[in-house]
This record gives structure tokens, C-alpha cells and sequence, in this order.
């Protein structure tokens, strides 16, 4: 009897989506799927929605992430870029209730919850690109309760622009053409006098 009830606490404790209350392991940076023998995600569609505060990626320009649905109590929050699974960028000061997961070396690689408090619409992320980012997605497994989850939510893709508006090429693009000249010229002017 005794061993059955233990049995049974210990399965208890491993099944539990939130057998990690205070947050996601590292274990989980790759494949986010939260280790509970036996309970599976939820079928997708999840009811959450990414929401990032832009469409587009610029170097160093800050990028707020927002989960929208049900209030939920666990998460695990990373970008990506194609089918590589290194957690991009880096997360800023992370909201209440959260903190950061180090994933891919990256201390700030990843966001998950530091206590099973409810999280919502107006627990806001805070991400910085990486210098190299071409074009990336947020990916998050989210837990609503203890036994219910969905794994995969992926954001649109954001991509980088082409470094600036149109207006800015042109503009660039007469800055350097200029002063290119003006260094033929003189290059020119001195090869002359030299074969002069
Ligand atoms: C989000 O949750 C917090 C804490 O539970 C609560 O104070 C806040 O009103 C909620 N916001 C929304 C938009 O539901
Ligand atoms: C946030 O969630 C609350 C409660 O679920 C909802 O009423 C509200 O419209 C949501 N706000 C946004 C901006 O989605
Ligand atoms: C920039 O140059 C391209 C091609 O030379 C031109 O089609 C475009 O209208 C220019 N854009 C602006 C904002 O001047």
C-alpha cells in the first residue's frame, strides 16, 4: 500500500507541468517540451497568439513580445531562425514572474516563469536582435495549468530590412559614389604627373 502511494506521489511530481514551479530547465532549450512522462501537449491550434510589436527586424532596436489568450502560469519563450534550434537575440529585464533560461550559452538566450503566478496580456518581453538576425520567429510552449499545455506556438516571421528605406539607399548610395570619384580623379591626376 505504501509503495503504491508513493508510487503514485512520485508519478504526481513527474507528470506535473509545472513539476518545474519555479521555471523550465535548461534541458528544455532545445526541444521545449516539458519533461512529465505521460501527459502530452495539448492538440494545436494553441489558444495563444504571438504578438510581437513590430513586423521587421533592425539590429539593435528592441522588439516587444507579447503572449495574447487564456491567462497561462508557465512559459518558455525563445527566437529562432529557421530550423536551427539556438535561442537567438537576447531577453531583456524579464516581467514580474518570470526570468531568464540560459539556452544556447546565452544567458539571456530565453525566458521562462519563476513561479506559477498568472501571467497575461500585460506581461510584456522585452528582446534585442542580434546584429546578424535575417529573419527570425518567436517560439513559446506555454502552460496554462499544471497538466495542460501546448508546445510550437510560433509568432510571424520577422525579417530585416534591406538596411533603411529607399530614400536612405539613394542618399547612401550618392555619398559613396561621390568621394569614390573624386579619389579617381586625384589617383589619376597623380599616375599622370608620375608617367609625366
Ligand atoms: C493580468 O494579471 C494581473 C495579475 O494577475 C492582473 O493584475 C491584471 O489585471 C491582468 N491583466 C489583464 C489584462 O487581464
Ligand atoms: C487582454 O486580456 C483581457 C482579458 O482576457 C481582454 O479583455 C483584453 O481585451 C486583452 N487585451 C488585449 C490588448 O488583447
Ligand atoms: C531610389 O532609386 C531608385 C532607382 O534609382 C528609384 O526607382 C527610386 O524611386 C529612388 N527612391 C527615392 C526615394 O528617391
Amino acid at each position: 500500500m505504501a509503495a503504491v502511494f508513493f508510487g503514485v506521489v512520485i508519478l504526481q511530481v513527474l507528470t506535473s507541468v509545472l513539476s518545474f514551479p519555479s521555471g523550465a530547465p535548461a534541458s528544455t532549450c532545445v526541444d521545449m517540451m516539458p519533461r512529465h512522462g505521460g501527459i502530452l501537449p495539448q492538440p494545436n491550434p494553441a489558444p495563444y497568439t504571438i504578438q510581437t510589436s513590430s513586423a521587421t527586424l533592425q539590429p539593435g532596436q528592441p522588439i516587444t513580445v507579447v503572449i495574447k489568450g487564456p491567462d497561462y502560469s508557465g512559459v518558455l519563450l525563445e527566437a529562432r531562425s529557421g530550423s536551427d534550434t539556438k535561442a537567438l537575440g537576447t531577453w531583456q529585464t524579464p516581467p514580474s514572474n518570470t526570468k531568464f533560461l540560459e539556452c544556447s550559452g546565452n544567458q539571456q538566450g530565453a525566458i521562462t516563469h519563476a513561479n506559477t503566478n498568472i501571467k497575461n496580456n500585460s506581461t510584456v518581453y522585452t528582446w534585442i536582435p542580434p546584429a546578424t538576425a535575417k529573419s527570425i520567429f518567436f517560439m513559446a510552449t506555454i502552460a496554462q495549468q499544471r497538466s495542460v499545455f501546448w508546445v510550437n506556438v510560433k509568432s510571424p516571421t520577422l525579417t530585416q530590412t534591406g538596411g533603411g528605406t529607399s530614400l536612405d539607399v539613394n542618399n547612401s548610395a550618392g555619398r559613396t559614389a561621390t568621394p569614390v570619384l573624386i579619389l579617381l580623379v586625384v589617383l589619376m591626376a597623380n599616375v599622370h604627373c608620375l608617367v609625366a
